[in-house]
């Protein structure tokens, strides 16, 4: 047995489609073959004998005509990215064709058609109609956190298997890294954390060149693009000068002189990614310069290489004052980096996590998503549970992301001339069939989209703005554990990610069913019982842990478990505020402020107690605990009874898993029985010591009279 899990990539043996001829011979069209076509016909063959014992003739028609786009870079915009990756499935003269004008649409493709086929729908009703898929967002995104020790900055699966003793590690599992997230349509990564120090600041010298290029060919063979996290100061760190000045001739002298090394050693290489002014991380703020001074020095000598600066916005002060009022580390991302929109120049993007904080398990979206207009952006959210449970805790978490994909900024004023233009961008997007359904409608003519048009996804895909780069990236929840991801459920979140990103149109149920089958099941009711597992988690998480938006609470460092003063009195800008008459965060125009950072009409919104969303209301505004919610309880009776409920419900979901255990196999089934184990000691834990804190600091009973220590 090989010493990790194939997961969806498994091709055990199916039941459907054993005799469908169209498998037997299956025609690539317009594109020449390479090696991403050669992974293709690989893929095919091995994943429809495991799955079928069909060996099937693949034969490469190269149409001129319908080819010669040529392979994407990474300079090619966004609207190129989508027009080579799109790809259609059809049936012609008892063959499967698969046509795209790149290799990797053409591989793509082949992962459609294994989908088909390991999800046991007939083949030949799925494709009875040409099926067209274009994917939603130009890059498709994974970021590691994985550090050249081995170990991972919110790693909740094992070690690195890109590193072991500051070596970089290339073996069989990496090629199997690359084909699984191939699959679920990811076309770029990023392979070590965001703080680089130590053995990391070096990938840039002659002491990894040699196996960054080689990791680099392995993923170009699958139409992924290699990234690397970068060192701001590296001229000091590693070029012995003594300034990172982005304005200094000689430190820009030194980038021009590295990075023609950099890109001629590893010739795959698309780029960088750059945390600056950040917890600590050197950044332009030393040398009194902005944000867009910092990446566009670097962007302007990476364009010589034609590569992309992914600058991340997740800069704010970290040595803050509890008692200090005023200072809002929500509003910092927004404060710090929309004075310079139109600033940032055609190579940069700026990556933006979804809220304001940090990853929390509820949080209101990035201001500056719908702020910004004349910037290349990408969404950055997280698969690694930092805040929602580590993978002990079961938490799936496309729907948020959906909820994320589909808030309307209102970047266009906020009013719609008509419902038709409001159908062509995020309706379509986001609720349509696969891939975008309005081909036709991207513009690409640099105007900016009348009215509406304007929900997360529709900026991040390049829609909005007709920007020229864009899209998603997540920080990662792999190692090296057996299974990848830890809790074997837990791969859903990889799997779903790529799949939502690729396809934004797909629903959460969709996408957890299609996990499911390739994964573990194919049996009706498995399948259905492990949807109604993953698809309510989040909302069960939610319910025990933080409330109403409010966030934090996590056991410091750690952040698994809960500690209700944990971050309360610290220097992280984290806080709940709450004394024995209220709680929550007064972001409103007489506190804060940040509420004004939206466009209307979210900012009169959030700015009001009675118009704020309940599940947010707490991040907006300070409330006493006796204020009613729009659900009708007091704020103290919210806290009780979601605390308690989510326990409860817990227990519903291990239960419910319970049910599968002669159903499945043995080692996925006890792997996740063991997670529920810890999910249930930790859901108890976080319902008892909030109640218990509120119900002390408040004085106020609970209506229902349960028992509260
Ligand atoms: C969080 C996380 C850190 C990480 C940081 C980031 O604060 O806890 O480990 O480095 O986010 O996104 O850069």
């Amino acid at each position: 047995m090989d010493n990790y899990a194939k997961l969806w990539l498994e091709y055990s043996p199916k039941g459907k489609n054993k005799d469908c001829k169209l498998l037997k011979n299956i025609v690539f069209g317009g594109t020449a073959s390479d090696r991403i076509i050669e992974n293709a016909k690989k893929e095919l063959t091995l994943g429809l004998k495991g799955m079928l014992d069909i060996t099937p003739v693949i034969t490469v028609n190269f149409d001129e005509a319908a080819g010669k786009k040529p392979e994407q870079t990474a300079l090619s915009s966004g609207k190129e990215i989508l027009d080579s990756e799109e790809y259609t499935v059809f049936i012609k003269d008892e063959s499967l064709c698969i046509s795209s004008k790149s290799s990797t649409g053409i591989l793509y493709g082949a992962f459609d058609i294994l989908r088909t086929v390991a999800s046991e729908k007939d083949v030949e009703t799925v494709y009875a109609d040409d099926k067209t898929v274009r994917p939603s967002n130009p890059l498709r995104m994974l970021n590691h956190w994985d550090n050249m020790d081995g170990s991972i900055e919110r790693g909740y699966s094992g070690k690195s298997f890109f590193y072991e003793n500051n070596e970089i590690v290339i073996n069989e599992r990496t090629v199997d890294y690359a084909r699984l997230i191939a699959s679920v349509g990811i076309n770029a990564v990023v392979i070590n954390n965001v703080n680089v120090k130590q053995a990391a600041s070096y990938m840039i010298t002659d002491r990894y060149f040699a196996k960054l290029a080689e990791l680099g060919e392995i993923f170009a063979g699958y139409g992924i693009g290699l990234y690397l996290s970068l060192n701001y100061a590296s001229t000091i760190e590693i070029g012995g000068m003594d300034s990172a000045d982005p304005l200094d001739e000689g430190v820009k002298a030194w980038w021009k002189e590295k990075m023609a090394e950099v890109f001629k050693k590893i010739p795959t290489l698309k780029g960088f990614l750059v945390k600056a002014d950040s917890e600590g991380r050197p950044g332009p703020f030393t040398y009194g310069r902005t944000q867009a001074d910092g990446a566009n020095m670097l962007a302007d000598i990476a364009k010589e290489h034609n590569a992309l600066i992914i600058w991340r916005c997740f800069v704010y002060n970290c040595r803050q004052d509890w008692r200090d009022k005023k200072t809002d580390r929500a509003r910092a991302g927004y404060d710090n980096f929309m004075p310079m929109d139109g600033d940032y120049h055609d190579n940069v993007i700026l990556q933006i996590k979804n809220g304001p904080m940090d990853f929390q398990i509820r949080e209101p979206i990035s201001p500056l998503f719908g702020g910004l207009k004349k910037t290349n952006q990408m969404l950055e959210v997280q698969i690694a549970q930092e805040y929602t449970g580590q993978q002990i805790d079961l938490c799936y978490l496309i729907p948020m992301f959906k909820e994320i994909l589909e808030f309307k900024t209102y970047c266009n004023g906020g009013t719609k001339t008509s419902d038709l233009s409001d159908k062509e961008c995020s309706d379509g997007t986001v609720t349509g069939s696969e891939g975008w359904s309005d081909i036709e409608d991207i513009g690409g003519n640099g105007s900016v989209k009348p009215d509406s048009c304007d929900t997360v996804a529709d900026i991040i895909s390049g829609k909005t703005f007709n920007s020229r780069f864009s899209g998603i990236a997540a920080v990662t929840n792999t190692g090296n554990d057996f299974n990848w991801t830890g809790d074997y459920l837990a791969g859903a979140n990889l799997f779903g990610f790529g799949r939502l990103a690729f396809s934004t149109g797909l629903s959460s149920g969709e996408i957890a069913e299609e996990f499911i089958r390739m994964t573990i099941s194919n049996d009706r009711d498995v399948v259905d019982t492990i949807k109604d597992i993953l698809l309510p988690s989040r909302a069960i998480y939610e319910k025990y842990t933080c409330p109403l938006g409010i966030g934090w609470m996590v056991k410091p460092n750690t952040h698994y478990g809960c500690s209700v003063d944990g971050y309360e009195y610290d220097r992280w800008g984290t806080y709940h505020r709450a004394d024995h008459l209220g709680l929550g965060v007064d972001r409103t125009d007489k506190g804060t402020g940040y509420a004004l950072q939206y466009n209307e009409p979210n900012a009169s919104v959030y700015n009001s107690p009675e118009k704020c969303p309940d599940e947010l209301v707490l991040f907006f505004h300070h409330l006493p605990y006796t204020h009613v919610l729009h659900s009708g309880k007091t704020v103290i009776q919210h806290i009780y009874d979601s605390h308690f409920e989510g326990y409860a419900e817990a227990e519903q979901l291990a239960a419910k898993w319970e049910t599968l255990r002669d159903k499945i196999d043995k080692d996925i089934f006890d792997n996740v029985s063991e997670r529920f184990t810890r999910q249930l000691y930790n859901a108890r834990e976080w319902r008892d010591q909030v109640n218990t804190y509120f119900h002390r600091i408040s004085g106020i009973e609970d209506e229902k009279g349960r028992e509260i220590y």
